[in-house]
């Protein structure tokens, strides 16, 4: 299972600051990594970088438009658009940095964005950084949503810019009713996919797919350093002339260095085994349903629907931090989240599922949880 270093079961894992200054070896189950598919220890991932890396060498030492530029970088940006059914797509060093390339080069002093209030912090960012006229609308209210839109009708444009997944409850973006509003308000629709990029619909495509509506979201933009092998990297995709602009004036891919052709590699490699089979993403679905049926049934209450993010809600934050402390003794690795990174009063442990997990692996979680949770009083 994924430790922190690729190579499994046995294997170091170094622990946070905090926790422990040392390392520890054996039998240590991670359960907080973002890792859903398990592409990050993936042999063929593995032999893709270094190939990547003998090949085209370390790094370029240089940003893209001046000579940071390779066939890879070219061939990885062609993939992802065909990935996504979408005409193009532009690499970015992170998805935060491609986020806050967007709304700036996008918009201006007479558009409109509107922003869920749960966005991530990218996006917030980005967001900031931008003229346009912001509007924001409560988690997930259609109702406010529309009412923003009507008042947002004076400006030339508008954009809706929302997380498809949230990461912190595995909830998902109502994007059929969003893009319905957007159709009818004229407004356009972004998507930030790092929570559901290789893993969310039938084939992996996200939740546009999930939700049949890739036709109508116009821009994504997502990460590679979640599913898609972990390493690093972001980017757009969309529309042939929006990402024509964002190569002309996205301030974090003009001025960033090119990405490391290791790392392109890896991502490139994850994104052909997603395209030839979509058997990982569901293994990964099958155990996520495992864990969440099982915990529900101890007497937990997981938030969020069907997606690898587990939050099993505790309330108290003491209570989150001492029950993930006793998850470790046990060989669990999780992570207690308590405000400000969630609302007060909604502690939780966050559990995420990776497909490389093992349905053992699943039920110790699961046994681990009871017997922490009666301990601490969280289950009676
Ligand atoms: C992780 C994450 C990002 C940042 O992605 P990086 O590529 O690590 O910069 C942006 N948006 C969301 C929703 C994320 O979860
Ligand atoms: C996503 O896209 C938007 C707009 O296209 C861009 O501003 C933003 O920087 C991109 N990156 C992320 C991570 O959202």
């Amino acid at each position: 299972m994924v430790l922190a270093s690729p190579r499994a079961r046995g294997c170091r894992l170094t622990l946070p600051l905090g926790r422990a200054a040392e390392t520890v070896v054996l039998g240590i189950i991670n359960f907080c990594a973002n890792n859903y598919l398990g592409l990050s220890s993936h042999p063929e991932v593995i032999r893709a970088a270094v190939e990547a890396l003998e090949k085209f060498g370390a790094g370029l030492s240089s940003v893209r438009f001046i000579c940071g530029t390779q066939s890879i970088h070219k061939d990885l940006e062609e993939k992802i658009a065909r990935f996504h059914q979408r005409e193009d797509a532009i690499l970015y060093a992170s998805c935060f940095d491609a986020n806050a390339g967007i709304f700036e080069a996008l918009l201006t002093p007479e558009d409109a964005v509107l922003s869920d209030e749960l966005n991530h912090a990218s996006i917030i960012d980005g967001i900031r950084l931008c003229k346009a006229n912001k509007y924001r609308y409560k988690h997930m209210d259609m109702q406010d949503l529309e009412a923003k839109l009507k008042e947002a009708q004076k400006h030339r444009l508008r954009l809706v810019a929302t997380d498809g997944a949230f990461s912190m409850d595995g909830d998902i973006a109502p994007l059929r009713e969003i893009c319905q509003l957007a159709q009818k308000y004229d407004a356009l629709v972004f998507i930030d996919e790092c929570h559901a990029t290789g893993f969310l619909g039938p084939n992996g495509r996200g939740t546009d797919e999930l939700l049949g509506v890739m036709d109508k979201v116009t821009i994504v933009n997502s990460t590679l350093g979640k599913a898609l092998g972990g390493a690093a990297g972001g980017y757009t995709t969309g529309p042939k002339p929006l990402i024509d602009l964002l190569r002309q004036r996205s301030r974090p891919y003009l001025f960033s260095n090119s990405l490391p052709p290791a790392v392109v590699g890896c991502a490139s490699k994850a994104l052909d085994l997603l395209m030839e089979s979509n058997a990982i993403a569901q293994s990964m679905a099958a155990k996520t349903q495992r864990f969440r049926s099982k915990m529900t049934a101890a007497g937990f209450t997981i938030s969020g629907k069907d997606h690898p993010i587990c939050p099993v809600m505790l309330g108290d934050a003491r209570l989150a931090s001492v029950m993930a402390e006793d998850m470790l003794n046990r060989g669990i690795y999780v992570i207690g989240f308590s405000y400000p990174v969630v609302p007060k009063g909604k502690a939780r442990i966050r559990v995420q599922i990776s497909a490389v997990h093992s349905d053992e692996d699943i039920d110790r979680c699961v046994e681990a949880f009871a017997e922490v949770g009666r301990k601490h009083g969280a289950l009676s």
